[in-house]
C-alpha cells in the first residue's frame, strides 16, 4: 500500500497516513512508547505483519557468552542482551470468519498518530475483509508516565456495513516470541532464542498473569493483563492461560453503528530477588491502581504530566517546520527514555528497539543527561544514582586492569564491562570523565547538595583516582594519558587524546574542589591532602598536543602527521567505513568517524581561544565523515560558535531528522537517542550559545537566516528561564519556580553580565558579526543537506541515504 513519503510536518505529532510495509520496522521505532521503565515498540495491535516485535523492561537482560577467537587477559567473558519480554500489546480480531490482517482484504485507510502532548499512539483503520465486510478499528495506546508499571490500550471495533457482524477480539500475553534473523552488522543485537522459562501462569474471568525467569541472569518477571469491556450489549468473555501465552477472548455480534470497546490494562514487574508470590502481588496491585484511575484517568494524568514537562522544556523554532517537529520528537523521546528510569540507565536506543543489545554507553551522560538536567532533573539524577550503584563493579574492573579508582564500562546493562572489542571498549576510558562531568553539571544546575554529599563526591573521587593512576608525569613533569581511545572510533589506543585529557583535567579539579567542600566525606573515602594535591598537579600539567606548524590542535599526539584519507576515491556505498574497511587502516589515517576534538571544544570550550576554535573547526570538518549519528549535533554547536550559522542549521536538521528520515538506515533497530538529544544541544548550545563552564550560565544567541525566532527553556536551581531569540535581539524571562519572588539569575549575554529577575524580562541586542571569510568543507560527498538560505533539501549530498 502506498503512503505519503515521510511524515507530514505537524508541530506536535507524528502522523503516518497509509501503511508502507517496507518500512514497518522503522515506523515501529518511531511509534515506540516508553516511560523509561517499560518500552513498547509501535507494533501493529494484531501482531502481524511485523518488522521486529519488541517489548522491553529497562535492565531486564539475559547473559550470553562472549567467545573470542584469541582471548586475552581482562577480556569480559559474558555479554548482556536486553530481552524481548512478554508481549502484552497483542489484540487480534476476527471479523465474521476472517482474521483482521492488513495483508489481506482491502485497507481503505490507515492512520497512526503519535501525539507529544497526550503521550498516546492512536491508530484508525478502515478495512474490508476478503469476504467483503467493512469495519473501522480504532486503538489508542499509552505507557503511563504516572504509573510506572502500567501500559493500557483502548480498542474499539465498529462494523460499517451488513446486517450484523460477528466480532471476536483475542487479547493476549505472549512470551518467547520468535524474532527475525538479524543482519550482519555489529550494531545489531544478538538474538536470543526463547530466553524466558515459565514459572507460573494463571487465568481469571477477564485477565491473566504469566511469570517467567531468564535462564542465565536469573531475573524474574511478571506480566499481567485485565480488561474492561463495554458491556451495554451481550459479549461472552473467556480467558485461558498456558506457560508461554494467555488470552482473553471476547465475542459478540454488532450492527453498523454499534461498537465493541475494550480497555486493556497491562502491568509489568521484575526482580532479581523477589519471590513468585511477591511479583504476582506487585503486578496485581499495579493493575488495581490502573483500574482505579480507569482509562480516562490514565489519559488525563498522562496529559498533565506532559503539560508540566513541555512548560519547562519546549523549544520553538519559527521558519523551519520540519525541524520544529523533529526537535519536539527528540525531546519527547529523551523524556520517554528517562522519565521513570528510577535508578536504571538510559540505553543508546532508549527502550525503542534491540540495537546495540540494549546497552548503555557514554551517550547517556554526554548527550541525554545535559538535556534532562535542564528539563527534567529528577530523571537525570536517577541515572547518576544508577552509575553510583555500579561503583563496586567499576572499582573491580579498575583493579583487574591494574588501575586505581573506578573504570566504568564502555557498554553494559547491569554495570559489568561487556565490550568484546577492547580498543574501542576498555580503552575508551573517557566515559569516566563524562560521568564526572554530568555529576558536576547536575549539582551546579540544581544545587542538590544532598546528592553531591552522598553520591557526587564519591563519583568524582573514584573517577579522578582512575586518571591519576592511568596517566603519568614524564621526566619534565608533564602529565600524559597514553594508550586510550577518544570519542572518534576511527582512531584507537592513542596518546594524549585532547578530549580525554581536557575532560580528565576537569574531573581531577572537580574532585579536588569537592573533597575540599566535604572534608568528612573525603576522610571516609580515604582522600588526604596529598592525594588531592596530586590531582591538582596532574590537572595543571596536563599535555594538550598542538601542531605549531599547522596552527591546530592534534586530536591525539601525532594525528596531524598521519596519512590523509583519500575521500575523493571513496564512493558513497563504502560508508559507513567501519563496514567496508579494516580498523587498522582507519586507525592510521586522518579520518574521523565523529566529532572528537570538536567535541572537546564544546564541553571544554573554556580551554580554547576563539581563533583556535575557528582553525580547529575547519581542519576537522574536512576530515570528519559522520559515520556516527552522535557527530552532527556537536558539529552544529561549533559551527554556530565559529559563525557558520547556515552550516549549523544544516547539522541541526541532520541530527534532528536522523530517525524521521532514517538517514543511517538502521532506525528499525531503535531510535538514535544521542542524536535526538543532539538536536536540543544544537539549538540551546548552538544557536543559543549556552555554556555552563564552572557553574556560570552564559549565552551568545544568533540565528541562521531561515529561522526568524527560536525560544527555549531551562530549569536552573528551581527557576524557569525562557530565552527568546530573534535576529536582532534576545529576551530573557525568569518565571516562577520553587523559589519565592525576588529570586534572580545572573547570566552572561555575549560576554555582558545581565541580572534577570522573576517577572521582569530583560532584552539585549545581538551584537553584529561579520560572517567568516572562508566556509569549511567536508569530505567529498559528506556535506550535510542544506537547510539554510538555499532551502531544505538542496543540493542533496550522497550522505542523504
Ligand atoms: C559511536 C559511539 C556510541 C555508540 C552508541 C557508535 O557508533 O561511535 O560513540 O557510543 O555508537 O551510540
Amino acid at each position: 500500500m502506498i503512503r505519503e513519503k515521510g511524515y507530514p510536518c505537524e508541530p506536535w505529532r507524528i502522523r503516518e497516513a497509509g501503511l508502507d510495509l517496507d518500512v514497518l520496522a522503522q515506523s515501529e521505532s518511531v511509534f515506540a512508547l516508553s516511560n523509561g521503565h517499560i518500552g513498547l515498540r509501535g507494533n501493529l495491535d494484531e501482531g502481524e505483519p511485523h518488522g521486529l516485535p519488541g517489548t522491553y523492561l529497562n535492565s531486564f537482560f539475559e547473559l550470553r557468552p562472549l567467545p573470542y577467537a584469541e582471548a586475552g587477559y581482562g577480556y569480559p567473558e559474558e555479554g548482556q542482551t536486553m530481552v524481548n519480554v512478554t508481549n502484552g500489546k497483542l489484540i487480534r480480531l476476527l471479523v465474521d470468519d476472517e482474521p483482521f490482517d492488513v495483508r489481506y482484504g482491502e485497507v481503505r485507510s490507515h492512520e497512526r498518530i503519535l501525539d507529544f502532548r497526550t503521550g498516546t499512539l492512536e491508530r484508525t483503520i478502515e478495512w474490508v475483509s476478503p469476504a467483503g465486510r467493512a469495519v473501522r478499528v480504532r486503538s489508542t495506546r499509552l505507557v503511563s508516565f504516572t504509573q510506572r508499571a502500567v501500559a493500557a490500550i483502548r480498542y474499539e471495533v465498529e462494523p460499517l456495513d451488513g446486517e450484523q457482524t460477528r466480532l471476536v477480539i483475542q487479547s493476549g500475553l505472549v512470551a518467547n516470541e520468535e524474532l527475525p534473523i538479524t543482519k550482519n552488522d555489529p550494531r545489531v543485537a544478538a538474538v536470543l532464542r526463547e530466553p524466558l522459562r515459565s514459572e507460573q501462569h494463571l487465568a481469571n474471568g477477564s485477565g491473566a498473569l504469566l511469570i517467567h525467569r531468564t535462564k542465565q541472569s536469573g531475573l524474574r518477571m511478571a506480566a499481567s493483563m485485565a480488561h474492561i469491556i463495554d458491556d451495554s450489549q451481550e459479549t461472552t468473555v473467556t480467558t485461558e492461560a498456558f506457560p508461554d501465552w494467555a488470552r482473553t477472548t471476547m465475542a459478540c455480534v454488532r450492527k453498523p453503528g454499534e461498537r465493541l470497546t475494550v480497555v486493556k490494562f497491562l502491568a509489568y514487574g521484575f526482580s532479581s530477588q523477589r519471590s513468585i508470590p511477591a511479583l504476582r502481588d506487585q503486578v496485581g496491585a499495579a493493575l488495581a491502581a490502573a483500574r482505579l484511575s480507569g482509562w480516562d484517568g490514565l489519559v488525563k494524568d498522562q496529559q498533565e504530566y506532559l503539560d508540566e514537562y513541555w512548560d519547562g522544556a519546549d523549544v520553538r523554532v519559527d521558519g523551519d517546520p520540519e525541524v520544529q517537529q523533529a526537535v519536539r520528537f527528540g525531546l519527547f523521546n529523551v523524556l520517554q527514555a528517562g522519565a521513570r528510569n528510577e535508578m536504571r540507565p538510559i540505553g543508546a536506543k532508549g527502550l525503542t528497539g534491540p540495537g546495540y543489545d540494549g546497552h548503555v554507553f557514554w551517550d547517556t551522560e554526554l548527550f541525554a543527561l545535559p538535556v534532562l538536567t535542564y528539563t527534567k532533573p529528577q530523571a537525570a539524577v536517577q541515572v547518576l544514582r544508577w552509575r553510583h550503584a555500579t561503583l563496586d563493579l567499576a572499582r573491580e574492573r579498575a583493579a583487574t586492569l591494574g588501575l586505581k579508582g573506578a573504570a566504568f564500562p564502555w557498554r553494559t546493562i547491569r554495570g559489568q564491562e561487556t565490550s568484546g572489542y577492547w580498543p574501542a571498549g576498555t580503552a575508551a576510558f573517557h566515559i569516566g570523565a563524562g560521568i564526572a562531568d554530568a555529576t558536576m553539571r547536575y549539582v551546579q544546575a540544581t544545587g542538590d547538595d544532598d546528592f553531591e554529599r552522598e553520591i557526587g563526591v564519591e563519583l568524582l573521587v573514584e573517577t579522578a583516582r582512575l586518571w591519576r593512576s592511568l596517566g603519568h608525569h614524564d621526566r619534565h613533569g608533564d602529565f600524559h594519558i597514553d594508550g586510550v581511545t577518544g570519542p572518534d572510533e576511527y582512531s584507537a589506543v592513542a596518546n594524549d587524546n585532547v578530549y580525554t585529557n581536557l575532560m580528565a583535567q576537569r574531573n581531577l579539579l572537580g574532585a579536588a574542589d569537592a573533597v575540599a567542600r566535604y572534608p568528612e566525606v573525603a576522610h571516609s573515602l580515604g582522600v588526604d591532602e596529598e592525594e588531592a594535591a596530586s590531582w591538582r598537579h596532574a590537572a595543571a600539567s596536563m599535555t594538550i598536543p598542538y601542531d605549531e606548524e599547522l596552527g591546530v590542535h592534534q586530536q591525539s599526539e601525532g594525528f596531524t602527521r598521519y596519512q590523509e584519507w583519500d575521500f575523493d576515491d571513496t564512493p558513497p556505498e563504502e560508508y559507513p567505513l567501519l563496514l567496508t574497511h579494516p580498523y587498522f587502516d582507519l586507525y592510521r589515517r586522518q579520518v574521523c568517524k565523529q566529532a572528537d576534538l570538536v567535541l572537546a571544544m564544546h564541553w571544554r570550550g573554556d580551554a580554547f581561544t576563539a581563533e583556535q576554535k575557528a582553525r580547529n573547526f575547519h581542519y576537522y570538518e574536512a576530515r570528519t565523515v559522520r559515520d556516527s549519528s552522535l557527530s552532527s549535533g556537536t558539529q552544529a554547536v561549533l559551527a554556530a560558535e565559529t559563525g557558520h550559522l547556515e552550516l549549523a542549521h544544516d547539522y541541526l536538521g541532520e541530527t534532528a531528522l536522523t530517525d524521521l528520515h532514517d538517514s543511517h538506515s538502521n532506525t528499525e533497530d531503535g531510535l538514535h537517542l544521542a542524536s535526538l538529544a543532539g538536536a536540543w544541544l544544537a539549538i540551546v548550545a548552538g544557536f543559543g550559545g549556552m555554556r555552563d563552564h564552572d557553574g556560570e550560565l552564559s549565552f551568545a544567541p544568533r540565528l541562521p537566516s531561515r529561522i526568524s525566532r527560536m525560544d527555549f527553556s531551562l530549569l536552573w536551581r528551581g527557576l524557569r528561564l525562557r530565552v527568546s531569540v530573534r535576529p536582532d535581539e534576545v529576551t530573557y524571562y525568569l518565571r516562577e519556580g520553587d523559589h519565592e519572588d525576588g529570586s534572580q539569575l545572573e547570566l552572561l549575554h555575549h560576554g555582558e553580565r545581565v541580572t534577570v529577575k522573576i517577572g521582569k524580562p530583560v532584552t539585549r541586542p545581538v551584537p553584529k558579526m561579520s560572517p567568516p571569510d572562508v566556509e569549511p568543507t567536508q569530505p567529498a560527498g559528506r556535506a550535510p543537506i542544506r537547510r539554510g538560505a538555499q532551502g531544505p533539501g538542496s543540493p542533496r549530498s550522497t550522505f542523504a541515504r
